[in-house]
């Protein structure tokens, strides 16, 4: 298939664009760099370097590319920043959605794969999350996620748009091989920034001790980056113009954080500096996504389900790559204006 992956210089995107090429289908990358690298981006792609937000020449590019399916990773992704200046995540993650899939109903391309988040449930009422649940997020972040998923429901009903939301948990590692792996900045998730710590001699701060768990820390479900990929290509293969399905990604199994620590510690055979601080505000004790529906549906399994495989392959990327990607390199890209 041929497919337009926005956000595919991006963590997540980067890796599935690698999964879908080796799965034989056809990839145009639209990535803005904003906080994706030119680097991250398979060569056997098409890098357009340019905005979702640029309705004709996105029409142009799907219509030239012969475009299939569109998988949608580009966003904003900051829970705090959200708080902070919502307007920047309902007109990324929600506004230029919108035009996204608007562009995709002229252009007459009726497949997409999105990238959601358990973040659309908020607290949740049960735990493991079914799909089911109730979408209650409690940031502007989870609400710009809740608005894209109702719009492309929308979308599915009124235009026959065919659709799999995914929704992410906790996802980690890096490619096996260290060739791509994470590189946020700045990064907010748990085990880069355990690795970071190590690397650099600093310490984890470690957000509250006295939740109803096992040893008092929150529990989140994590999920390989590469088995996640790999899911959003059984999604697109699945996928029927029309039809709509969402899916959990998680692995079932919650790990506390001072069970990821200990992971971290036994992958790189160094105590880490933990300071012991008060509970955040809106964080939930368990986060943990039941998977049945995917594992059913799209015959989905991870092929990496233990913590410390994920530690490892992310400690291989980041001490193969200390300090990220180097930074943007003069390539010869097929470049457009963003608006
Ligand atoms: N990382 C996680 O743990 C996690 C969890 C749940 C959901 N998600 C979702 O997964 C998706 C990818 O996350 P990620 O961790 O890879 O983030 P990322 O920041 O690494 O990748 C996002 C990419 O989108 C690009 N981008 C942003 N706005 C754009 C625009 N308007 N036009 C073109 N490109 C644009 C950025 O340059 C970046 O390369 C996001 O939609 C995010 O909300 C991520």
């Amino acid at each position: 298939m041929r497919v337009l992956v926005t956000g595919g210089a991006g963590y997540i995107g980067s890796h599935a664009v690698r999964e879908l090429i080796n799965s034989g289908h056809h990839v145009t990358v639209l990535d803005n760099l904003s906080k994706g690298h030119e680097e991250a981006v398979d060569p056997r792609a098409t890098l357009l370097v340019g905005s979702t937000t640029n309705h004709e020449l996105i029409i142009q590019r799907l219509h030239a590319h012969q475009i299939e399916a569109v998988m949608h990773f580009a966003a904003d992704i900051e829970v705090g920043e959200s708080v902070l200046d919502p307007y920047k995540y309902y007109a990324n993650n929600f506004s230029n959605t919108l035009k996204l899939l608007h562009t995709m109903v002229i252009a007459g391309v009726k497949k997409i794969v999105f990238s959601s988040t358990a973040a659309v449930y908020g607290n949740p009422e049960r735990t493991p999350i079914e799909e089911d649940q109730r979408r209650n997020p409690i940031n502007p972040y989870g609400r710009s996620k809740m608005m894209t998923e109702m719009a492309i429901e929308d979308f599915c009903h009124a235009y026959g748009i065919g659709y799999t939301i995914l929704r992410y948990f906790n996802v980690a590692g890096a490619s096996p091989d260290a060739s791509i792996g994470e590189d946020h900045k700045p990064e907010s998730h748990l085990i880069p920034r355990i690795l970071h710590a190590v690397r650099d001699g600093g310490e984890v701060r470690l957000f509250g001790t006295d939740y109803d768990t096992s040893d008092g820390t929150c529990i989140r479900d994590y999920v390989h980056v590469v088995d996640l990929a790999r899911a959003h290509i059984l999604a697109l293969e699945k996928m029927e113009e029309g039809k709509g399905n969402i899916y959990n990604i998680g692995s079932e199994k919650g790990f506390s954080v001072r069970e990821v620590i200990a992971a971290c510690e036994k992958v790189v055979g160094n105590r880490i500096n933990v300071i012991e601080e008060k509970r955040r505000p809106g964080d939930p004790a368990v986060l943990v996504a039941s998977s049945k529906k995917i594992r059913k549906d799209l015959n989905w399994e991870p092929i990496y389900p233990r913590i410390e495989t994920l530690v490892q392959h992310a400690w291989r990327w980041h001490s193969n790559h200390p300090s990220g990607y180097a930074g943007p390199l003069d390539l010869q890209l097929s470049t457009f204006q963003t608006s």
